[in-house]
Formats: C-alpha cells, structure tokens, sequence
C-alpha cells in the first residue's frame, strides 16, 4: 500500500478526495503525515476527522528555507512516505525536499499548463480570453509548476464565467483527475522520460480530456 505525505496550505478539498478515494476502496494508499505551514488551515480539521497525524510548521520559525524543506523531507521519510502530494500548498518546493524525492513530488495546478502557471490561473486564463481551461497534474521540479505532467482534464470557458464559476467548474474535476494520478503512480504505471511522463499500459479511461456541459 502506497503510503503518502500531504503538503496543504489551506481549504484542502484536494486532500478531502485523496482520503474518500482511499476510504471507497479505490485507491490502495494510506495518508501517513499532514504537513501544513498555516495552523488556521481548514485541511487540519479534515485531518482531524480522519485521524490523519498532522504537523504545522512555520518557515519562519526556520533559519532559511531550506532548513524548513530539510525538515519536510526528514519527517516525511520518518513515516516512510513514498509519495509526496501538494494539494493547495502555496509555496514553491525547494532543493532539500525534491533531492529526497525525485519524481516522488506531485501537484495539482487548476490550468492546462504550460498555460498560466502560478497564482490566480482561473483569473488569468479569463483575463487573456480562452475557451478551454483544466486542470495538470504533475511531477515537481524547481520551477513554478514546470514539472512533467502527468494528466491534465478540460473544462470549456463561457462567456458569463466568473473567477469563482470557472474554479468551481475546474475543481471538479481536480477532485477527479488527482486521485486518479496517484493511483496510476501506486500501479507503478508512471516513467517519468525528462519532461514528458508515459502511462505504462495506457488506455483510454486514464485520461479525463473531456469537457463537460457548462451546466454539468
Ligand atoms: C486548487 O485549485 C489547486 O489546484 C491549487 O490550489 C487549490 C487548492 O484547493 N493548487 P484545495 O485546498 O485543495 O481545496
């Protein structure tokens, strides 16, 4: 059974689909550790309710920020975490902790990137007018949400959306498409090849390309 560390800074409905997806059977993993670096974080209650241990650290307690990624990665490996998922972390993942878990990092980013990477990227995409956005999964390198993606589902863009509509809509499928990838990595069916990630007996039920009514 895959055993995994959570990474969330706030709401954690990413973390929420990962433990009902474990909870309906689908998904043979175990959440071993919560770490947040925000003690109001609404993820902590959540861990709570599961019994899910949790830790709160602060970077700013920390010498550098590297000593705060140092500590992540000690207490991750102190539970024999095997993979690492960021679910709403807002914080760019540093050298200590991607060299203890090389292609062993995922995150979810509600935009198809390369597009939009960073903060706001439902805002951003309504800003410069497109008509279809999603959401990526992917391995975390260095770069802002510039790690080999693993998945990515698609959403239309309406007209009439909001910043809120739009997230609502892409979240959704968030819910979908992060559990999913964390089963294929627990089948062992991910091979990272420099940037690109192939699915090991791929088929067509492993993507999510799809793009549900807007009233859906
Ligand atoms: C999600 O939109 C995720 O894609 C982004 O941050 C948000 C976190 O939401 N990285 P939640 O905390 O999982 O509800």
């Amino acid at each position: 059974m895959l055993k995994l560390g959570v990474l969330a800074s706030g709401r954690g409905s990413n973390f929420q689909s990962i433990i009902d997806e474990i909870d309906a059977g689908n998904l043979k993993a175990s959440i071993r550790l919560l770490i947040t670096d925000n003690a109001g974080a609404y993820a902590i209650e959540r861990a709570q309710k599961h019994s899910i241990e949790y830790l709160c650290l602060s970077p700013g307690d920390f010498s550098s920020k590297d000593a705060f990624y140092s500590r992540i990665a000690d207490e991750m490996a102190k539970r024999d975490v095997e993979l690492v998922v960021l679910a709403g972390f807002m914080r760019i993942v540093r050298k200590p902790l991607i060299e203890a878990y090389p292609h062993r990092i995922m995150n979810i980013h509600p935009a198809l990137l390369p597009a939009f990477p960073g903060l706001h990227s439902q805002k951003q995409a309504l800003d410069y007018g497109v008509r279809i956005s999603g959401c990526t999964v992917h391995f975390v390198d260095e770069g802002m949400d510039t790690g080999p993606i693993i998945i990515q589902a698609a959403v239309p863009v309406s007209p009439v959306d909001t910043e809120d509509s739009l997230s609502e809509r892409i979240l959704r499928l968030e819910h979908k498409i992060y559990p999913h990838a964390i089963r294929l990595y627990s089948e062992g069916r991910l091979s990272v090849e420099g940037q690109t990630v192939k699915i090991i007996n791929y088929n067509m039920s492993d993507d999510f390309i799809i793009n549900p009514p807007l009233n859906g």
